[in-house]
This record gives structure tokens, sequence and C-alpha cells, in this order.
């Protein structure tokens, strides 16, 4: 299946920091039998680029893309390893024209107009909206939208299955993004994996 009705099949989008190796397969495997086979993994750490290698050779029903990717480097090696999206916290234009050149989704931050601008001067028209919550959630990105109305967000920052059905219920909502599901042992995962998923269906 294409990338992006991938991430809108589930709506969620878990933000995942590795920091260490041994962590990898249970918490994958704990996502998936969550229900939730999506995993941006973070380039926070130093094993980032190895857990994207295992996640994309060991897990193949899942979609694993790159995250905190902040240079054209760190996106050539997630993109070698088969990382299938790009995530960065703001909008790097070396990046998004990597990805222009392989065809592969690119989810920079942006926060302001002028760099939404920038993002849709690059052709991309799904806005990763990092912090949302410091940079006043739904109200700002609805205020966004009016100047901007073929862009959708990805917000993320603050966002847990407190207020994750409040942001899915606007339609200018690709998909949400965090780390809220992924605190805890593999068992515990799974089940907020799978709650974060019943909340995106309801
Ligand atoms: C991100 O990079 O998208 C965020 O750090 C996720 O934010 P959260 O940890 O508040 O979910």
């Amino acid at each position: 299946m294409e990338t992006k009705a991938f991430i809108q099949q589930y709506k969620v989008v878990p933000v995942v920091v590795f920091n260490a190796i041994d962590e990898v397969r249970p918490k994958l495997q704990a996502m998936c039998d969550g229900g939730l086979p999506i995993a941006e993994i973070t380039y926070r750490t130093a094993c980032a680029g190895d857990a994207i290698k295992i996640a994309i050779e060991e897990f193949p029903q899942m979609l694993v893309g790159a995250g905190t990717v902040i240079n054209r480097q760190q996106a050539e090696e997630a993109l070698g390893y088969g990382a299938k999206f790009i995530v960065s916290p703001g909008f790097s234009e070396e990046v998004a024209a990597l990805c222009n050149e392989r065809g592969i989704p690119y989810l920079g931050g942006c926060v302001t107009p002028t760099e939404i601008m920038t993002a849709i001067r690059y052709g991309c028209n799904i806005i990763k909206f990092f912090p949302c919550s410091n940079y006043g959630g739904l109200a700002t990105m609805k205020a966004l939208a009016a100047a901007f109305p073929a862009v959708t967000f990805l917000p993320t920052g603050g966002i847990s299955d407190k207020n994750l059905a409040e942001y899915l219920a606007w339609d200018k909502i690709f998909a949400v993004g965090g780390s809220w599901m992924m605190k805890g042992t593999p068992e515990e995962v799974k089940e907020k994996c799978a709650q974060a998923v019943a909340i995106a269906k309801s």
C-alpha cells in the first residue's frame, strides 16, 4: 500500500526513540501486536540507523520511517536502509529536495506561515506541526489552515490518549504523531497502541 494511504488508515504515527538495540525487537513486536504497525524511528539516539535497518529487515508488515531527521546525511542513511517516509522537527530544504528526488513523502515541521510557504514550494502538503501544544494546538493550526487550504497537518508534541480524539475530529488532520504509546514495558506498549487504534477508529 502507498505510504500516505497506509498512515491514513491508522491516523496515528508512533514517535519511537530507541536507547539501545535490545529494545528494538520487543517494542516493534508489541506495536504490531497492538495493531499499530507504523514506526517513526527518531535520529535522537546513536542507534537510530541500526534500529531502522532491523525494523525494515525483520518487520516487513510495518511501515517504517525516520524521524528527527535534521540533515541530508541522516535522510540518505535512512532511505538507504529502506525508510518509507522522513519526518523532521523543522523544515529542511535539503531533506525535502532529497525526498523529492527519491519520491518519498517528507513531513517537515512548520509552525509559521513562512515555513509553510517553503514547504509548499517543495510540494510538501503535509505539515508536521511541532511542538503542537506549545504553539497553540488546534486553534493555531485552524488559523494557518485558513490561509493554506491545500495543506493537512501531522501535529505532534503534547498529544496523548486524552486529547487524540479532539485532534482527529478536525478534517485537516492527516494523522497525529506522538510517543505516549511507547512508554513502559512491551505489554504496556501493546495495550497503549491498541487503545490509540481504537480511539482513532471511533
Ligand atoms: C516528536 O518529535 O514528534 C515529538 O517529540 C513527539 O512528542 P511527544 O513526545 O510529546 O509525543
